[in-house]
């Protein structure tokens, strides 16, 4: 992590702008205010290569309907997998599967949300070509992306404000894999694990 994730750190309500911003081109930049005096830029280009498919249970579904619509607002193009209404007995793992089934082996992207993530994070990462994190900050977002190229992104509905879910999104979406040596490594260390357990 650069000097700058530390700032955050230390400084995490600061106004300064978050995201990779300084990767992308300025033709293809898109400006967006999540409503939290903080601006995102994101690379619509990039987004666009695959579609960002996003579940939870009940105790994710109000902070789903609001990352939808964050996610909308930033131009992705977003599919609802459901829970199409609140229901307090509906089971996190049916969802995690919706949103999974559709990420192996594809350009596509996953959040998945439930109470805490962690469920969401342990259905999602039984899934192969799933890489699935919770994460419930900037630090922990720019990490996972940067560091583990992950492509489900897991947050809490009980643990998380929409404010805070609205700055993981634009860091998950914004910043790249950091395609550093020792990165790229352990991603694929991670990988071969995978096939040797995973059949
Ligand atoms: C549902 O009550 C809750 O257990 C679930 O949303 C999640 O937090 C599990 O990790």
């Amino acid at each position: 992590m650069g000097a700058r994730s530390l700032a955050w750190l230390e400084h995490p309500t600061d106004n300064r702008k978050v995201g990779s911003s300084n990767l992308l081109g300025p033709t293809t930049q898109k400006q967006v205010d999540c409503g939290i005096h903080r601006v995102f830029l994101l690379d619509v280009n990039r987004v666009s290569v695959g579609s960002v498919y996003v579940g939870s249970d009940h105790a994710g579904f109000e902070l789903k309907m609001h990352a939808i619509s964050t996610l909308r607002e930033l131009g992705a193009d977003v599919v609802d997998v459901g829970p199409f209404e609140y229901d307090k007995e509906d089971d996190y793992p049916e969802y995690a599967k919706r949103v999974c089934e559709r990420i192996s082996g594809t350009a596509n992207r996953g959040i998945l949300i439930c109470g805490t993530g962690q469920g969401m994070e342990r259905a999602a990462n039984k899934f192969p070509g799933v890489y699935a994190s919770v994460c419930w900050d900037e630090f922990t977002a720019e990490v996972a992306k940067e560091h583990g190229d992950i492509n489900v992104l897991c947050m809490g509905g009980r643990t998380t404000s929409p404010e805070v879910a609205d700055r993981i999104i634009g860091i998950w979406l914004n910043s790249p894999f950091s395609g550093d040596e020792r990165h790229r490594r352990r991603v694929k260390e991670i990988k071969e694990i995978e096939k040797e357990h995973m059949k």
